[in-house]
């Protein structure tokens, strides 16, 4: 395509006109050249010129998981639980309890996924955070890392889907890579849940645990990164997975925040997040005209090894195609996928140009399946010395922290928080 045979239609340039600048990949129509518009267009139809043949490349990648192991034992020496009744119904062994707020475990991760790929803070031009668990609501989470690694020249935003809430930042970013409006980007997916956690219900406090992980994108003109994606939501059903006190609905209301009650209908997330990781695998599949054998890896949110197994049964998917690392985290929410996508490479069980297919599903009912291909590099070009200050409580003890720190929980709205 040459960049003199494209101008945007008459409405996107009064649009261009008004705004004086083109950051869209809205869909252009050939029309007569003019060389007024032809300069004035040049540089967005070499964008759009770029569209065609851009990816959006992992090129590098690393996590960051908080030192503090609560283990099923030290579970069951404050709640009704025990290790047997954990292991046998969710796969979990363990999980991390962080002693830092989420920006940090999402710093320290991305300054890894930087030297991984050999680049410098400068050099990022998009930051998406991934959580649902922000320091601040205002001001963002991506803005605090931004701060932290010096990366002056990104563009920095929040993206909250839940547990999936990383799969959607690796949407959001590689998108903006292949219209061209970014060349690079950090997508991080981190959680610190462990605050906003009610420690008194065991249908959930055996559940989740703490971590991040991060990815640097960058444009480039193979066909790897982000192949395409199925999104969707079962918003109808949202209130079965819910947090009460954790939001704007609750301020005002004399409560303290973190003090939150979790509505939790296991059984039936159970079920809607099986049918929305089949269904959305499917989909993706079917629009890249593959099938799946020609996955050699499927990575899936780590919610319940159960959950697992079904959707593998399901898809077809033969045991030893699907990764599995519930057992060492627990579901971290938006920390889970990419965490286990970032130790799959580490393990050697992503292998260069490998297809890898990654269901997740999460609150909102949020579902995705994300179809990548992996490039010619498995090993990061380098490291850093940047990590979590030392944490000098044992997982126990940070919890038991969390819990004496509550008040006395009162009722909003009829629910008790
Ligand atoms: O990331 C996305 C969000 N999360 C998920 O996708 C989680 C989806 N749901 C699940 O993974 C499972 O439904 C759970 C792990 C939450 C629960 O497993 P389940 O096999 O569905 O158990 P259940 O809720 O049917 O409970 C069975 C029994 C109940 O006792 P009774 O009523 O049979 O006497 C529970 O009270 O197990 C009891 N129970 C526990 N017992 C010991 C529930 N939690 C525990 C516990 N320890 N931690």
């Amino acid at each position: 395509m040459q960049s003199h045979g494209v101008r945007p239609p008459i409405l996107l340039r009064f649009i261009l006109d008004f705004n004086n600048s083109w950051v869209s990949n809205i869909a252009v129509f050939p029309i007569e050249a003019e060389a007024e518009a032809e300069s004035r267009y040049c540089y967005n139809a070499q964008q759009i010129e770029g569209m065609s043949m851009t990816c959006a490349a992992i090129t590098g990648w690393a996590k960051c998981l908080p030192p503090a192991v609560l283990s099923n034992q030290d579970l069951a020496t404050f709640l009704d639980t025990d290790d047997q009744w954990i292991q046998s119904r969710t796969g979990m062994v363990e999980r991390r309890i962080s002693h830092v707020p989420v920006s940090e475990l999402g710093y320290v991760a991305a300054a890894r996924a930087l030297a991984a790929a050999g680049k410098t803070p400068g050099d990022v031009e998009l930051i998406v955070f991934g959580s649902t668990t922000p320091d601040q609501l205002c001001p963002n989470v991506a803005s605090r890392v931004q701060q932290l690694l010096g990366a002056g020249n990104a563009a920095s935003m929040d993206v909250n889907t839940a547990c999936t809430s990383a799969m959607y930042a690796f949407s959001t970013a590689t998108a903006m890579i292949k219209t061209g409006v970014v060349k690079s980007a950090l997508v991080i997916g981190a959680e610190v849940i462990s605050p906003i956690m009610d420690w008194e219900n065991r249908n959930v406090a055996v559940l989740f645990g703490d971590g991040a992980a991060a990815f640097y994108l960058e444009a480039g003109d193979g066909e790897e990164g982000l192949l395409g994606e199925e999104l969707g939501c079962y918003g109808e059903v949202r209130d079965i997975l819910s947090v009460h006190g954790w939001g704007m609905k609750y301020a005002l209301q004399g409560m303290q925040l973190g003090n939150s009650n979790w509505e939790f209908e296991g059984q039936e997330i159970f079920k809607r997040a099986v049918t929305g990781m089949v269904k959305a695998s499917a989909d993706v599949l079917q629009k890249s005209g593959m099938g799946i054998a020609d996955i050699d890896l499927v990575v899936p949110h780590q919610a319940n090894l159960r959950i697992i197994e079904a959707v593998a049964k399901r898809s077809s998917v033969p045991a030893d195609k699907m990764f599995v690392n519930i057992h060492r985290y627990g579901n971290m929410s938006a920390a889970t996928a990419p965490v286990a996508l970032v130790e799959a490479v580490e393990e050697g069980r992503v292998k260069p140009h490998n297809h890898v297919l990654m269901p997740a599903f999460g609150g909102g009912l949020s579902w995705c399946a994300h179809l990548f291909k992996w490039g010619e590099r498995v090993e990061p070009l380098g490291q850093t010395d940047i990590d979590l200050p030392p944490c000098d409580k044992t997982a126990l003890e940070l919890v038991q922290g969390i819990i004496k720190s509550k008040a006395p929980r009162t009722l909003i709205d009829g629910i008790p928080i």
